[in-house]
């Protein structure tokens, strides 16, 4: 909706980050050269998707649904079956019964959804195509030795060993084999397998991950380097997460909730350079739809020990909030792949809460990374 939007000239870039001025130095694709499809598993479309958004959860205008309506339904039509063995209880009940009942091997599968890139590429006469992954939270698999390089992970697909090929996983190697980048906006495996980072590599392809900082965590690698600078020590940080929408009821069932909290957890100890007593939950909450809501109290030591404490309640929109980062990262991959940039693109740090090889959480020094780039290439790339 946001995309087609701004397209139109309906709406603002507010929220987006590549429409900042820092970022005005790289010739980045405009929203009207997107063209959008993809896969799911569940058959309900984007339609009626935004249409819910509008009438139950008042996150978007109604009049704004209706203006885009006629692109929203030409997309419909580019969403293909998505691919659901192995990724978990919750995600089998979202399935539609024809998604279900298909019992397509990883190796058919693999290949399938290869020709759905490469058929959307020619249809569409794209010069490429960004692959994203917002599917569903899948549960974590187990890594192990067969997951180190790609001769050995094509040998899992190849005898369809599906409970350590998660469709994450298999969606990334369709997209890094024939050559197309790909981002993991999810806390799932994706591309964080070695094997495939050897294949982004190897095909010479740009690629990253994993999972959008879009809300409590986002403001935790804000606030950290207060405690970290001030030298005041954080005792414990406790964050209470309460959500509703599909993301909630997927992390409702607690396979799928170990790789969020896998995710988020690991952000306060790089922060702060050492680790306070925290926890995180994840509740679902039915009601909330979209919405969300995180609790974080922090628990802090001063001069002469005196102990304090900071406490703030976010409330956000879930797909408010990520939709634009969505954006952002497709039109910076698109970037970095037209000008023959390939591997991890650390410099898109900022936008994960688990970013592929940095170290840094400081989310302030993470944006620094994204400067730099920009500085770079304004230097290197005529506009
Ligand atoms: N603020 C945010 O919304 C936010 C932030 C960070 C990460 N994420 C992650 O993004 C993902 C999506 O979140 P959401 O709120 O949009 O969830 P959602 O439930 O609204 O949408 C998920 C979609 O993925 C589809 N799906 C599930 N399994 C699939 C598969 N194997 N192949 C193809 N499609 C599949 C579902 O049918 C559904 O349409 C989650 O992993 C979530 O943790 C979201």
């Amino acid at each position: 909706v946001g995309a087609r939007a701004i397209a139109h000239g309906l709406a603002k870039p507010s929220g987006l980050v590549t429409c900042l001025p820092e970022l005005s130095p790289l010739p980045l694709i405009g929203f009207d050269q997107l063209v959008f499809g993809g896969w799911d598993v569940s058959s309900a479309g984007l339609l009626h998707r935004a249409r819910d958004m509008a009438t139950d959860d008042r996150a978007l205008g109604a009049g704004l649904v209706a203006a885009v309506e006629d692109d929203l339904r030409a997309i419909d039509l580019r969403i293909r079956p998505g691919f659901a063995r192995g990724g978990g209880p919750a995600t089998q009940s979202l399935a539609s019964r024809a998604v279900r009942r298909r019992r397509e091997t990883l190796e058919a599968a693999a290949q399938r959804l290869g020709d759905d890139l490469d058929r959307f590429r020619e249809e569409q006469r794209l010069s490429n195509v960004v692959v994203v992954n917002l599917a569903s939270t899948e549960p974590v698999i187990a890594l192990g030795p067969e997951h180190a390089s790609i001769d050995s992970f094509r040998r899992l697909i190849h005898n369809d060993r599906v409970t350590q090929v998660a469709p994450s996983t298999l969606y990334a190697y369709a997209a890094l084999d024939r050559g197309y980048p790909y981002v993991n906006f999810t806390p799932s495996a994706g591309v964080s397998l070695p094997a495939l980072q050897e294949l982004g590599h190897k095909n010479q392809v740009p690629f990253y991950g994993k999972d959008g900082k879009t809300g409590e965590t986002l403001m935790k690698t804000v606030l950290a380097p207060l405690f970290r600078y001030r030298n005041l020590e954080v005792l414990s940080w406790e964050g209470f997460n309460i959500l509703g929408g599909g993301d909630g009821r997927v992390l409702a069932d607690p396979n799928h909730k170990q790789s969020k909290l896998r995710s988020k957890s690991g952000v306060l100890q790089s922060a702060l350079g050492y680790n306070p007593h925290t926890g995180v939950s994840i509740e679902y909450v039915p009601s909330l739809g979209n919405w969300k809501t995180a609790w974080d109290y922090v628990h802090f030591r001063g001069f002469l020990g005196t102990k304090m404490s900071v406490q703030f309640i976010w409330q956000g929109c879930d797909s408010i909030l990520a939709a634009p980062l969505a954006l952002d990262l497709i039109r910076l991959t698109e970037y970095a792949a037209r000008i023959n940039e390939s591997g991890p693109m650390r410099h898109l740090a900022c936008f994960f809460k688990d970013p592929m090889d940095v170290k840094i959480q400081s989310f302030t020094e993470q944006f620094s990374l994204l400067l730099d780039y920009v500085d770079t290439h304004a230097r290197r790339v005529p506009r």
